[in-house]
């Protein structure tokens, strides 16, 4: 996979339907499919005359993208930004599971955003009210600095925390088009739903990522290898 121009639409990494009930083939068809997929074609689309800033990997092209040609900075920013936060969204999800309990225990992300926020069932909470106070389009993320510590917050469109200095551990899509097919106006139901097929193990991933000392500040994980 190139994390370059031309940009590819990453493999998904279960069927389309391996997210039901929770959220409906339809939903994860079209999600990736056509609003996925957009954004990766209007991101090459966008870099196609520019070939200077082809080589820049995905992550430069948001961090960096003030110093692109004012011609097409918007359109990478958002374009890119949507490729990035989906890469996050898609890759962090997984097939329900009756019981996933002992996965969340076993690993260190929980017991780290529950030291954060008091309980496990804090944390979630508090990231369902974040995920629910978004105004119009954007995410509800989970971030962590270099030194483990988790933080709850939004970001509007398809802003990433990653100009913030902040290292992506979960991304929820909260733009209508993530759940309207299923849910129509109910995010609370559509949030409620996502902690089900949310994989702890992928979750886990990413925290390991963001903490590991060989981590360089331009570097960012796009969730659970699909090898
Ligand atoms: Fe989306």
């Amino acid at each position: 996979m190139n994390n370059h121009y031309p940009f590819e639409l990453p493999p998904l990494r279960y069927s389309y339907h391996a997210l039901e009930p929770y959220i409906n083939t339809q939903t994860v068809t079209l999600h990736y499919e056509k609003h996925f997929k957009s954004y990766v074609d209007n991101l090459n689309r966008a870099l196609e005359h520019y070939p200077a800033y082809q080589a820049w990997p995905l992550e430069r092209l948001i961090r960096q993208n003030c110093r692109l040609p004012f011609q097409i900075q918007t359109s990478v920013w958002h374009n890119a930004g949507g490729v990035f936060n989906h890469g996050m969204y898609f890759n962090t999800l997984g097939k329900p599971v009756s019981d996933n309990n002992a996965a969340w225990e076993s690993g260190s992300f929980l017991h780290a955003a529950a030291a954060c926020y008091g309980s496990g069932k804090a944390f979630f909470n508090r990231l369902k009210e974040c995920a629910m106070a978004q105004f119009g389009s954007g995410w509800a993320w989970v971030v962590s600095d270099r030194r483990g510590k988790i933080r709850i917050m939004n970001t509007p469109n398809q802003d990433t925390p990653i100009t913030c200095g902040f290292c992506p551990v979960i991304a929820l899509d909260v733009w209508e088009h993530a759940y309207y097919l299923q849910y129509q106006n109910r995010r609370e139901e559509y949030v409620d739903a996502f902690f089900h097929i949310l994989d702890p193990h992928a979750v886990e991933q990413n925290y390991l990522t963001c903490t590991s000392p060989h981590l360089s500040h331009n570097a960012a994980p796009q969730g659970k290898s699909n090898s």
